[in-house]
């Protein structure tokens, strides 16, 4: 029989975790194929928890043999996980570990949902609120529900995985490799941008990620321990520094710059012909955009040999030649199926083909440089 292993780590859930332990083993009861065992990783909890899941234990060994409790310091949730995670894999060697949450806000229920995911291949089953079936609670104030749902399409956007509705859930499923895989890395991630951190890491880890719909509830008893504006601020500085597609379009709009400054220089300091200008300036950002894309956007898959270097040069330039078509033909298209006009904002006043150029740009030339970059130049190893 393969073992799962519940994480459910607690701050001060007195009045929830004993409710939680039984309502997680009376469905446990009902799943025979799988040793379900639970492990409540307690932070010291000032208002006893620990010691009160220690005294269900003592008053019948028997029935709870498969409750765990571990102690630690407060050093935040990521923190708690990381060593209840690294326990379970020591002491239990689960096949698969659960995150849930010990306020009740997780249904049990849901366990089974899980684990038939895991039968069925995946590695990693995500508890989603975002999608079809799933929900968050309705009477969250406004705020809360802008920030989860702005939080998750950033980080959606910043990843282009579009497929994933919900990076910050605290209800998951996840094999053990894959969490041993990203242990090492997870370390400095000791608040809730863990949860962030780790499903990143897992599909580094090339982890196949399924979904199921969950409905958050919210807790009764106690409070939330989120930092929301910390949590926030952790979270966008996560994605900014390990998003590729952030990086890239920074780097296409230092490209921008790059561009024009260059011309400017050319043809108002050095007096060399304003077409002749124009080009030499393109592939200087050209350059200069491969350069910063290899060193740091796509960081990653860094092209290092420099005979590979200058190939992959090559290929960055046919890429960019593709935009300079792409651009070409678009707005030929735009200006003879949708006309060449002025448009009025308001009082503003602008021609047709400046909102044709944004919109190729944002639709067509981002995607497919994107795309074609990492196909084509930085492909995956
Ligand atoms: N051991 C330990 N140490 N447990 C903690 C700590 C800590 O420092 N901080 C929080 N917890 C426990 C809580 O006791 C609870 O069981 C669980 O972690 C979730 O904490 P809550 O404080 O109830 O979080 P929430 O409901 O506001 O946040 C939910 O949504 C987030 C994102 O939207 C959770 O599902 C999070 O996991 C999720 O990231
Ligand atoms: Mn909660």
């Amino acid at each position: 029989m393969r073992k799962a292993a519940i994480i459910l780590p607690t701050y001060n859930e007195a009045k929830n975790i004993e409710k939680m332990i039984l309502s997680i083993m009376s469905v446990s009861d009902t799943v025979n194929n799988w040793d379900i065992h639970i492990i409540v990783v307690d932070s010291n909890s000032p208002d006893n928890t620990g010691k009160i899941v220690e005294d269900l234990y003592n008053t019948n060994r028997k029935k709870f043999k498969n409750l765990h409790v571990l102690h630690t310091k407060k050093e935040g949730l990521g923190k708690a996980y990381l060593e209840g995670f690294r326990i379970a894999l020591e002491k239990l060697k689960p096949f698969v570990l659960f995150e849930m949450d010990a306020d009740l806000s997780h249904d049990p229920k849901k366990i089974p949902e899980f684990l038939k995911k895991i039968e069925e291949g995946a590695d990693f089953v995500i508890g989603s609120r975002y999608r079809k079936g799933g929900s968050i609670p309705s009477d969250w104030a406004l705020h809360r529900k802008a920030y989860s749902f702005f939080g998750n399409w950033i980080i959606r956007f910043g990843f282009m995985k579009l497929r994933i509705t919900d990076w910050t859930t605290g209800y998951r499923a996840i094999k053990a490799w894959v969490i041993r895989d990203s242990l090492p890395k997870l370390g400095n991630y000791t608040g809730y941008v863990f949860q962030v951190a780790l499903l990143h890491n897992a599909l580094i880890s090339k982890a196949r990620i399924e979904e199921v719909p969950i409905n958050f509830k919210d807790r009764k008893e106690g409070v939330s321990k989120i930092n929301s504006f910390q949590y926030i601020m952790h979270t966008l500085l996560y994605v900014l520094q390990n998003s590729s597609f952030i990086k890239f379009c920074i780097v296409g709009g230092v490209g921008f710059v790059v561009d024009f400054t260059f011309a400017y220089a050319f043809i108002h300091f050095l007096a060399i012909p304003k077409v002749l200008s124009n080009m030499m300036s393109a592939e200087i950002a050209i350059i200069s955009n491969f350069m910063f894309n290899n060193y740091w956007s796509f960081a990653h898959k860094r092209i290092r040999r420099s005979s590979s270097l200058l190939f992959s040069l090559l290929k960055f330039n046919l890429v960019s030649s593709g935009s300079v078509f792409i651009q070409g033909a678009g707005m030929w298209l735009a200006l003879n199926l949708l006309g060449d006009h002025i448009l009025h904002i308001g009082s503003v006043e602008f021609h047709s083909w400046i909102l044709y150029k944004v919109v190729i740009i944002l639709f067509i030339v981002i995607p497919y440089s994107y795309i074609f970059y990492n196909k084509f130049v930085w492909k995956d190893k």
